[in-house]
Order: structure tokens, then sequence, then C-alpha cells
């Protein structure tokens, strides 16, 4: 019997975090250069379903798997959702070099390409949404109230313009944009940096409130530019991605490792910088020229950057 195999993307929020989780819209994009895999090896009937992460440090049998563990989780989920009481005889191996816990949708990645897994090796075709849906419950384990943003474009595979609770948006990327993804090395559980800015939203509503709006409007501009192209729009781009780390900045989501990095992209040439995802560690993106982007990558390897990733958000019409 020949094993079954499904992968994921990670992703990257490009506008909008932290915003999002208040229902303002964001802006996200697949990263190719990165991924979760998941192969499925069925075994003789009677055997037990065996789940096999190393990079995590995980190996066990579905049945003593703590009900927490967002992999088993995900298992379960999947095979309630397919209608299965009990799991097939097979092991499950996992495999990823999304770095964990920096922003780049590592946890979704790896539950889209556990469903997606199971679904094949069940025959079961699933839609991007169903996906997504699964996906999201999972999410909730990690982040507690997360916006849905993670899962759904790492689902869809798709730019999304993307508000919590409502039909994903599809974006019509008109030029491609050339990204710098820059690692501080810190881990900042999203949770945690979530929970610290839902208290000081609760302490002074009125101000928090009017970071979000201004975000929403750098979200807006964005989706023009990034639908709508022009000769100016990578320089208004970088801009606008600069105001969004200002306004970060403000509400205390970045961290001095972040504004490093932010700070060297934008000294070696870069259209514009900015954290991306959670914050307080984790991965900051700059915006560049095709040209510019190894210089770029160089400088905030200088800089201290733990992990680099050149990539391409595509044009609408490009393969
Ligand atoms: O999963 P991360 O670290 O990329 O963070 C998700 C982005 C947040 O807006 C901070 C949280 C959310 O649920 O959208």
């Amino acid at each position: 019997m020949s094993p079954v195999q499904a992968t994921a993307p990670g992703k990257i929020i490009l506008f909008g975090e932290h915003a999002v989780v208040y229902s303002r819209p964001a802006i996200a994009a697949p990263v190719g250069n990165v991924s979760a895999k998941a192969t499925l090896q069925p075994l003789e009937s009677g055997h037990p379903f065996r789940v096999v992460a190393s990079d995590l440090g995980q190996d066990y049998t579905l049945s003593e798997a703590a009900p927490d563990n967002p992999l088993a989780y995900t298992v379960h989920s999947a095979l309630a959702y397919f209608g299965y009481t009990a799991p097939p005889a097979a092991t499950l191996q996992v495999t990823s070099t999304i770095p964990l816990g920096r922003g780049l949708g590592s946890g979704a990645a790896i539950s889209t390409a556990i469903v997606r897994v199971l679904g094949q090796f069940l025959d079961r075709s699933l839609s991007a949404a169903e996906i997504s849906a699964l996906v999201y419950e999972v999410e909730k384990l990690y982040h507690g109230t997360p916006s849905g943003i993670d899962n759904t474009v790492i689902a869809f595979n798709q730019p999304v313009y993307f508000i919590k609770k409502q039909p994903i948006q599809r974006m019509m990327v008109r030029q491609p944009l050339t990204l710098v993804i820059a690692d501080t090395g810190i881990v900042a559980p999203t949770h945690q940096v979530v929970g610290d800015l839902r208290q000081r939203w609760q302490a002074n509503p009125t101000r928090y409130e009017q970071y979000f709006d201004e975000i929403q409007d750098i979200v807006e501009q964005a989706r023009h530019i990034i639908e709508g192209g022009g000769d100016e729009g990578g320089i208004i781009l970088g801009q606008l991605m600069n105001h969004n780390q200002q306004i970060l900045e403000e509400m205390g989501i970045s961290s001095p490792e972040l504004a490093q990095l932010v700070t060297a992209a934008r000294r070696a040439g870069a259209l514009g910088a900015k954290l991306s995802g959670a914050g307080w560690g984790g991965n900051m993106i700059a915006l560049t020229t095709p040209d510019e982007a190894q210089n770029i990558a160089a400088a905030l390897q200088a800089a201290g950057s733990k992990g680099i990733i050149v990539t391409k958000v595509k044009a609408a019409d490009q393969d």
C-alpha cells in the first residue's frame, strides 16, 4: 500500500494584523517557499493510528494523545467530519520547514496538510472552505480567539482580503510583490500578544479603536494599490507598510529586535518594512524591487536575522 501525501504553504500578513481580531480587514498571502507536509502510510488492519512529528518531538498512538494536542485534535475533527468513529490503520508523519511560532502560520499549515491528507486517503474531496473551517477549530487551541486569517489564506492558498466571519475575498494582485522575510528568532505565542493587547484595549477602548480604524484605512489603501497597480504602487505600498508598523509600535506589538530589522531593511533601500503576524518576535517583512532583494537580505542578515526568505506574491495572471 503506497503512502498518500499533502502539503500546505506558510503565510505572511501584509497589512492589518491584530486589528483583524477586532473585525477590521487584513491582507495576507501564502508563502510557498516553506511548507508543512503530511504523509499517511496505510498499515495492515489492526494496527493503531500512529502520529509521528519528529520536528515537534511527537510520536504516539492517537488513542493515547492528550485531547488538546493540536495534531491529534486535527485528526479527530477531520475523521468526525468524514463520519468515521475509529481511525484507519495508518501512520501519519508530519514535517514542516515553516519555523514554529514566528507568525508564518506553521500551526495552520500543519493542520491543513493533515486534513488534506486524510481527505485524500479516505477519498473525500474537500473544498478550501471546508478545510479552512476545520482548521479554524484547531486554531482556537493555539490562539484562543483567532480571527481566522491564517486558516483562510493557507487553505485557499491565495492572497486574501480578510474580514473575520465574512466570506473570503480573493485578491487579484496586479503587479508581483517581492518581499524579504526576516526572522528575529524569538518565539512569541500569539495568544499572549493578543491577550495582552486585549487588556490594553479594555483599559482604553477609545484609543485602541482609533488605532484599529487607522489600520483599516491603511488596509483599504493597500488593497486598492495591490489590485490596481500603477507606476508609484510599490512606493506607496512601502509607505503604507511603514505607517502600519508605526501604529503597531504605538500599540506595543513590536519589539527592539523587530524594530532593528525594520530599520536595517529601510536603510538598505527597502520600499517599506513592518512586522508580520503576532509581533513581540517572529518575522518582519520588507517590500523591495526584485533587483534590491539580495542587498536587503544581506543587510537583514548583518542586522542579526536568524533566517531569511526572499519570496514573491505573484500577480493574478502568473502561475
Ligand atoms: O498567527 P500569527 O502569529 O501570524 O498571528 C495572527 C495574527 C493576529 O492578527 C495577531 C491574530 C489573529 O487571530 O488574526
